[in-house]
């Protein structure tokens, strides 16, 4: 279950998690490439338009790029994930779920309310999802594979474990300025 503090649990200690900049789009498009299966095509002047919004989050581990999320805060209460991806070599150690939790954050301070995204049948995707927290609201057809619709709820906090957690981890984590436990 996720947001145990298991101490089997492998960590990703001295994981930063801030906005992408200009010069990690090389970084962002060679872990994309090496994902296409489960990201599709994704096209750089993309990542540098959401780069240039502050739509992007990337984790460092030391100096290098080891995941990102990409997503899009609409007008309204939505904020859309388009794409999130963890380095191989670096899954399962809880950075796809930090990226989440930065987020939730950052929607917060921005008075939104959901989180929603879509996510292929039959990528292991989805049992991160699930096991962060996110409810599967529906499913429609893809161009290849169905599409499953997941989304959570960011301002109940009473009863949602991801922000009450995430309330936790704010205390011991300035967001986007100083190091990982
Ligand atoms: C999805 C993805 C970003 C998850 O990143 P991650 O850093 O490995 O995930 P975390 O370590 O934060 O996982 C948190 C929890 O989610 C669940 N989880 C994550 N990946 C899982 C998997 N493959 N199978 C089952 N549960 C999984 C687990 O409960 C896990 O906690 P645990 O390791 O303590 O059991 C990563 O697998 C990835 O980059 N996949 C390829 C790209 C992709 O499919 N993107 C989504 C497109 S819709």
């Amino acid at each position: 279950m996720l947001f145990t503090t298991s101490h089997s649990t492998k960590k990703c200690h001295n994981l930063l998690i801030d906005y992408a900049l200009v010069g990690d789009i090389k970084d962002i498009k060679d872990i994309a490439d090496r994902n296409r299966d489960s990201l599709g095509f994704i096209v750089r002047s993309a990542v540098s338009g959401s780069i240039e919004k502050k739509e992007v989050l990337i984790a460092r581990y030391r100096k290098e790029v080891v995941g990102f999320l990409i997503f899009h805060q609409r007008r309204d209460s939505q904020v859309t994930i388009y794409d999130i991806c963890v380095k191989l070599e670096f899954r399962r150690r809880q950075i796809g779920k930090r990226l989440i939790e930065e987020l939730i954050l950052e929607s917060r301070r921005n008075h939104k309310s959901i989180i929603k995204l879509k996510c292929p049948d039959g990528l292991s995707a989805n049992f991160f999802y699930e096991g962060i927290g996110f409810k599967l609201t529906g499913k429609e057809p893809g161009k290849k594979r169905r599409l499953n619709i997941w989304q959570i709820d960011i301002q109940k906090n009473e009863e949602n474990k991801i922000m009450y957690n995430c309330f936790k981890l704010k205390e011991i984590i300035v967001p986007f300025t100083r190091e990982g436990l």
